[in-house]
Order: C-alpha cells, then sequence, then structure tokens
C-alpha cells in the first residue's frame, strides 16, 4: 500500500491508524528521510515520490496494489498526476482512494474533477474521498493575522462552509483504504454545520477568550497578503479562488457521509479550536 502526501495533515492522520492498527506500507514524501524521522516506526517506509519528477514514481509505485492519492496545491494542473496514474497503472496499482473536494464540479480551478475523470476512464477500482474545507486551514494563511492583530482575514464574504477536521478526513480515508464496501463510489466528508467565518471569528473569540473579526478582504488584497506571509501567488490564488465560489453555496452541504464511516459525530470547530487552542495564541 502507498499513502501519497503522507506528510500533510490528512496523510499522517491516515498513517498513524495504519501504524496504530499495525499495517505496513509505503509512504512517498519529497524528503524522505524527513518524512521517516516523523513517523520513527519501522511498518513505514519512505520513498522519494515527486509528481514533476516521473523518474520517482516507478519506484514508489513497484509491488503496489492500494494506494491514497493525493493532489497537492504546488500541483497546478491534472497532467503530472496523470503522468504518475498511468506508470501507477503499469506497475500493477489497482485500488485508488482519491482524496478530492467537495463541490469540486463547480471548480475548474482545480485539477481534482479531470483527475476523477481520469481515475475512473483508466479502470482503477476507486474510491472518492469528496472533503469540504479543512478547519485545519486555520492554522495557514490566516494565523499570522489572528495571532498578532486578532482578525480572520479571508475573502469569503457571508459564504457558509461544513468545516471539517482533517484528522476526521484522515481516519474516513483509512477505513476507506481497508474496507471493501466503498468501492466504485464518491462520498462527501463534511462536518456537521455550515458555518460563516463571521461565526467562526465568535467561535474563536468565545473558546480563545480574546475578542476575534472576520474581515473580508478583496481578493486582491487578499493574495497579496498571504503572499507577503510565504505563501506563493499560486496557492494563494486557488484558495481566494475556493472560498469566491464558496459564495455560491458549493461548499455548503452537510452530508452524513462522515458520520457513517467514523460511526461518530464528526469533530466540530469548537472542538477543533480547544484542540489547537495554544497554535492560535
Ligand atoms: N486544505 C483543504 O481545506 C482541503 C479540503 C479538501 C480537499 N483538499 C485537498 O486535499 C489535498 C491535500 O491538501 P492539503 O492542503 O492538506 O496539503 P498540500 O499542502 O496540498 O500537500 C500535502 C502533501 O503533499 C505532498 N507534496 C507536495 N508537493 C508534492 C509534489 N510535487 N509531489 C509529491 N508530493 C507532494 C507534501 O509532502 P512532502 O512535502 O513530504 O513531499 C504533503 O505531504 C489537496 O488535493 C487538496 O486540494 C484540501
Amino acid at each position: 500500500m502507498l499513502i501519497t502526501g503522507v506528510t500533510g495533515y490528512v496523510g499522517r492522520e491516515l498513517a498513524s491508524w495504519l501504524l496504530d492498527k499495525e499495517v505496513s506500507f509505503r509512504g512517498a514524501s519529497r524528503n524522505p528521510l524527513a518524512a521517516e524521522k516523523i513517523f520513527n516506526d519501522p511498518k513505514i517506509e519512505c520513498v522519494h515520490f515527486d509528481f514533476h519528477d516521473p523518474s520517482t514514481h516507478a519506484p514508489a509505485f513497484k509491488g503496489v496494489k492500494s494506494m491514497f492519492l493525493t493532489c497537492p496545491s504546488s500541483v497546478n494542473e491534472y497532467k503530472p498526476v496523470e503522468q504518475a496514474l498511468k506508470t501507477a497503472k503499469r506497475c500493477g496499482v489497482s485500488r485508488i482512494v482519491f482524496l478530492s473536494v467537495l463541490g469540486c464540479e463547480k471548480m475548474p480551478f482545480l485539477p481534482h474533477r479531470e483527475l476523477e475523470k481520469l481515475i475512473v476512464q483508466m479502470g482503477f477500482n476507486y474510491t472518492f474521498l469528496r472533503a469540504s474545507s479543512y478547519m485545519q486551514e486555520l492554522l495557514k494563511t490566516p494565523l499570522k493575522k489572528i495571532k498578532e492583530y486578532r482578525q480572520l482575514s479571508l475573502p469569503a464574504g457571508e459564504a457558509q462552509i461544513s468545516f471539517v477536521d482533517s484528522r476526521d478526513v484522515g481516519q474516513a480515508a483509512f477505513s476507506m483504504l481497508l474496507g471493501k464496501s466503498y468501492s466504485k463510489d464518491a462520498y462527501k466528508i463534511t462536518g456537521k454545520e455550515a458555518l460563516t467565518f463571521y461565526k467562526v471569528a465568535d467561535i474563536l473569540s468565545k473558546e480563545l477568550g480574546v475578542d476575534i473579526q472576520y474581515m473580508n478582504p478583496s481578493k486582491h488584497d487578499f493574495i497579496n497578503e498571504a503572499h507577503l506571509c510565504g505563501y506563493s501567488k499560486s496557492y494563494v490564488e486557488k484558495l481566494a479562488n475556493y472560498y469566491i465560489t464558496a459564495k455560491n453555496g458549493v461548499s455548503k452541504r452537510i452530508s452524513l457521509d462522515a458520520e457513517k464511516i467514523l460511526q461518530r459525530e464528526p469533530i466540530g470547530m469548537k472542538e477543533f479550536v480547544r484542540d489547537y487552542r495554544i497554535a492560535f495564541l
């Protein structure tokens, strides 16, 4: 079994579940030594893998039957992943759990819908895990302004989003990879409620005991602010487009799929903020 994106929020959680259940697997990373240090467990073999470097694909897929596929935000179009999928097919990979995006059919600036179609066309036994926006995104681009100015600054206006904790996404991915009943289907992995960022700012304020205000910057201002914090322009542009598209209601859908798969309620925003309290202050 191969886990791509093993060092990401979802990949790490999935890896922890596998290790906890004594499952041996291969983890793919651009920096396998650093990845091995994170887990420090002989049950995981980390290999060098970069979607942009085709010479790393076949060695990573050798002997692999099942793969957890993540298309990282640094990959801006589907072509490098398509190339990897062709190699995977040649190497005998037959089953793919693909981490996709809720509403990707309405988001042509993301490669996920194209990749879903390709995976079906290429005849893999697939499961699509269409995740809503991770609560953990609050720990990325918005974090600096939350900490320094007590402002939550994202260009989403009144958009409602069914935020999901990436720990729940990782656990759902674990069930999908090991369960036999999830073939050839797509699952919407969402939180239990859809919230605006005004409401998220309220929850942050109450749980952290400080006053945090939601700011609704223009797309242009958001991209410049986030770029100054070190994020690449292409990444923050995609993020801005995601939040702007969310205003159409595409990201507010709530599904019971997560609850059925996890056999418990998904983690809520309050619980998430309590768990990550130190990171926000
Ligand atoms: N963020 C969200 O709210 C959200 C919501 C729904 C779905 N998704 C989807 O979930 C996926 C993961 O998103 P994310 O924001 O959690 O993480 P991410 O920053 O997009 O990437 C996570 C992983 O990708 C690996 N990676 C980066 N560039 C790579 C490359 N060129 N080749 C191979 N691996 C590479 C990184 O591993 P190394 O550094 O170890 O190589 C890291 O483990 C994306 O497809 C995203 O669209 C995200």
